[in-house]
C-alpha cells in the first residue's frame, strides 16, 4: 500500500518541490497527505497549494511553549506513515521524536557528522574541506545525529563562497531525497543499531 508522509517545511520549499516532482513523474510512490509549515509565510506553502496539496501552517508564534506547538505539528499531521523534514528550521523534542520513532527523515547540508546544526554549508566553507554535500537520514534524539541513509559528495573549491558551494549542494539534495524517500517507500531500508542496511 502506498506510504503517506507529511512533509515539514519553513522556507522555499525547494526540496519539497523535488518531492512533489519525483512523484508526479512516477518514480517516487508515495503520497503526500499534508505539508505543514511553522512560518505562515512560507513560501514552501505556496508551493503546495499550487500542485494541489493540503498546506497548513502550524505557526510557532500561536503556542505558548514547544509542547503545544507540537501538539499542533501531530493534529495535523494525522495518521500519516512518516514525516518528512524538508528544510524545516526547528528543533524538536525528544518526545515528538518518540512519537514518530524512526519515522522521521531528514536532509541535511553537509555530510555528517561533519558540520551538524545550522549553515552546514557556510561551516564547510569556513573550514576549507576540498569536499561537501548533503546526507539524509532517520531523525534520532540528537541534532542531525541520526542513522545515515544516504550521502552524497560535491566538490568544494577555494573560490567558492557560502552560496556557490550551497548550490552545487542543493542540486544533490534535489536527488538524494527522493532517493531515500523512495527506499524508504518501498521498505528497503533496515535500521540495525546505527546503521541503514538497503536492500530488497
Ligand atoms: C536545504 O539546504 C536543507 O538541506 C536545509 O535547508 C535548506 C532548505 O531548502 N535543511 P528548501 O526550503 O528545500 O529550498
Amino acid at each position: 500500500m502506498t506510504k503517506k508522509i507529511g512533509i515539514l517545511v519553513s522556507g522555499r520549499g525547494s526540496n519539497l518541490q523535488a518531492i512533489i516532482d519525483r512523484i508526479k513523474d512516477g518514480y517516487l510512490p508515495l503520497e503526500i497527505s499534508v505539508v505543514i509549515s511553522d512560518m505562515p509565510g512560507a513560501f514552501a506553502l505556496e508551493r503546495a497549494r499550487q500542485s494541489g496539496l493540503k498546506a497548513v501552517a502550524v505557526d510557532r508564534k500561536a503556542y505558548a511553549n514547544r509542547a503545544s506547538f507540537e501538539t499542533g505539528l501531530n493534529e495535523a499531521l494525522g495518521d500519516v506513515d512518516g514525516v518528512v523534514l524538508a528544510g524545516f528550521m526547528r528543533i524538536l523534542s525528544g518526545e515528538f521524536i518518540e512519537r514518530w520513532h524512526h519515522r522521521i527523515i531528514n536532509i541535511h547540508p553537509a555530510l555528517l557528522p561533519s558540520f551538524p546544526g545550522m549553515h552546514g554549508q557556510r561551516q564547510a566553507n569556513d573550514y576549507g574541506t576540498k569536499v561537501a554535500g548533503c546526507t539524509v537520514h532517520f531523525v534520532d534524539a540528537g541534532t542531525d545525529t541520526g542513522p545515515i541513509i544516504i550521502q552524497k559528495v560535491v566538490p568544494a573549491y577555494f573560490e567558492d563562497d557560502e552560496d556557490t558551494l550551497a548550490a552545487r549542494i542543493l542540486e544533490q539534495e534535489h536527488a538524494a531525497l527522493p532517493e531515500a524517500l523512495k527506499l524508504w517507500a518501498e521498505d528497503k531500508l533496515t535500521i540495525i543499531g546505527r546503521k541503514v542496511k538497503i536492500g530488497g
